[in-house]
């Protein structure tokens, strides 16, 4: 496989296309960021565990029937996806209270939630992605009715079962994010990354106090995320291995 010329950089990857028009080349960065970009950082090692992070997390799904792009890690900070036409849409999943959400109606982070909520937000740096509801998402055509229709039953099939492997390695999924795209073919699958970049987990800890395992760390200056990420890598390939 090839790498050709850079097609996009986000705030934590760059993407590339290759020789294959249906595959692309990622390769995750050492930058994190906050807050839309307003507070930036380079921490070092942290490209590498997301990918490895992303790719454990991709493997264990698509052992559970969940595909998704992901196609091969081919270094320590890159990997090979399937190329596709992405939803312009952030697509929120919670199981607890925390984050935006506890800040938009006042509830104290850690609430429980009589049921998971599925949100969306529309992707766009210049309007800083603001949350956007069913019918407005419609109404400007980021996606069809019934393609809003899958994105939801497969978020919420993806939340079960991440629930369930964040569960077995002793961590609560509190919230996370996640993005689709449509295949040439128009099937609508997983996309972007799942790492504590993009996911709330907090340890599960004895006393039920607050232990985060994720980007939050950075975001609220509680400390270096490495060792949180380090943590729930090593617990994931733990995992794996047993599986
Ligand atoms: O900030 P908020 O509570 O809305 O975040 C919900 C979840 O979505 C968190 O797990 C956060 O890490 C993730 N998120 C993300 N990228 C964004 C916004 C939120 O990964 N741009």
């Amino acid at each position: 496989m090839e790498k050709l010329g850079k097609l996009y950089e986000g705030k934590a990857k760059k993407l590339y296309a290759t020789n294959d028009p249906d595959v692309l080349w990622v390769e995750y960065m050492n930058q994190a960021t906050a807050g839309n970009g307003a507070k930036k950082a380079q921490i070092q090692g942290k490209g590498e565990l997301n990918n490895r992070i992303t790719t454990l997390i991709f493997k264990l799904l698509a052992k559970r029937g969940i595909p998704s792009h992901f196609i091969k890690q081919i270094s320590d900070n890159e990997q090979l996806v399937r190329k596709m036409t992405m939803f312009p849409l952030e697509i929120i999943m919670r199981n607890v209270a925390a984050g935006s959400f506890s800040k938009r109606y006042g509830v104290k982070e850690g609430s429980a939630l009589k049921q998971p909520i599925l949100e969306f937000c529309y992707k766009s740096d210049e309007l800083g992605d603001p949350f956007i509801n069913d019918d407005d998402l419609l109404a400007l055509g980021l996606a069809t009715r019934e393609q809003l229709e899958v994105i939801s039953a497969k978020t919420r099939e993806i939340n079960r079962a991440l629930i369930d492997i964040f569960k077995s390695i002793d961590v609560n999924l509190i919230d996370f994010k996640i993005e689709m795209g449509v295949t040439s073919d128009g099937t609508i699958l997983l996309a972007d990354e799942i790492t504590p970049d993009t996911c709330r987990l907090w340890n599960a800890t004895a006393d039920g106090s607050i232990e985060h395992l994720d980007k939050d760390l950075f975001r609220r200056d509680l400390g270096n995320i490495i060792p949180a990420y380090e943590d729930i890598c090593s617990r994931l390939e733990d995992l794996a291995k047993s599986k």
